[in-house]
């Protein structure tokens, strides 16, 4: 979807994909997913609406970096994790920080040329790799890899049903898909669970609707 599309989702409320509560996979595989030193890891978060989970991680000592191209949802998340951001301009693109959270407010796939930003421990995908329209998912994943470090970690939410059944977002990435995709970084599946036998809104009249927790990078040594 465009910008334009993604703006208008914000101004109509059509934002099913937010929730006010962090993420379960969050909280459940924080210790896989930021093990290691401690904190502060550096923590990346494409495509992060209003997620609620920035700023959890940044009150847990991590330093954090949501990427965001509409204003209305950067101002949002500020304002409901109770935070006033300073901003300035980092090449072309609006850089809103409190603290330890920082939010890019622009294209996620210019990332790459933006100077200075560096590589980052952890990627927190949720609703991101799903968003994404399939054509640009070869794109989206070596922006990912390419801002992750040698060792670093990714923990994926993912969809997986009947794409003939309906369009995206979000958009279904069958289990081999995301396999093979970060093959070179080692990918393990966390959880797999049916959301139509758990009755999930979002799975109502599929057959099947899997929805699939994986930590790339995180391979015993
Ligand atoms: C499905 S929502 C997921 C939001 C968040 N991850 C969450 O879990 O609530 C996708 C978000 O990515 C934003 N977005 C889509 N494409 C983007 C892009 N290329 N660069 C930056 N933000 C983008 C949209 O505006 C939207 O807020």
């Amino acid at each position: 979807m465009t910008i334009e599309r993604w703006r208008s989702r914000w101004e109509e409320g059509r934002i099913a994909f937010h929730s006010d509560e962090v993420h379960g996979d969050l909280r459940r595989w924080e210790a896989r997913f930021l093990s290691g030193a401690q904190p502060p890891r550096r923590v990346l978060v494409p495509l992060c609406g209003k997620s609620r989970d920035l700023d959890w991680l940044a009150r847990r000592g991590h330093d954090v970096v949501g990427v965001e191209f509409v204003e209305q949802a950067v101002i949002a998340l500020f304002e409901e994790s109770g935070r006033a951001p300073v901003r300035d301009e980092l090449g072309g693109v609006s850089r809103w920080r409190d603290g330890a959270l920082t939010v890019l407010q622009g294209d996620f796939f210019a990332l790459a040329e933006l100077p200075g930003l560096g590589v980052f421990d952890c990627v927190w995908d949720r609703a991101a790799l799903v968003a994404v329209e399939p054509a640009r998912r070869d794109a989206y994943v070596a922006v990912v890899l390419g801002l992750l470090r040698p060792g670093g970690r990714v923990l994926l939410n993912a969809f997986e049903y009947d794409q003939t059944r309906r369009s995206g977002p979000p958009w279904s990435v069958p289990d081999e898909e995301v396999r093979a995709r970060f093959a070179s970084r080692g990918v393990e599946r966390l959880a797999r669970v049916d959301a139509v036998a758990a009755n999930h809104e979002i799975a109502a009249g599929h057959d099947y609707w899997w929805v699939s927790t994986y930590l790339v990078g995180g391979a015993a040594p």
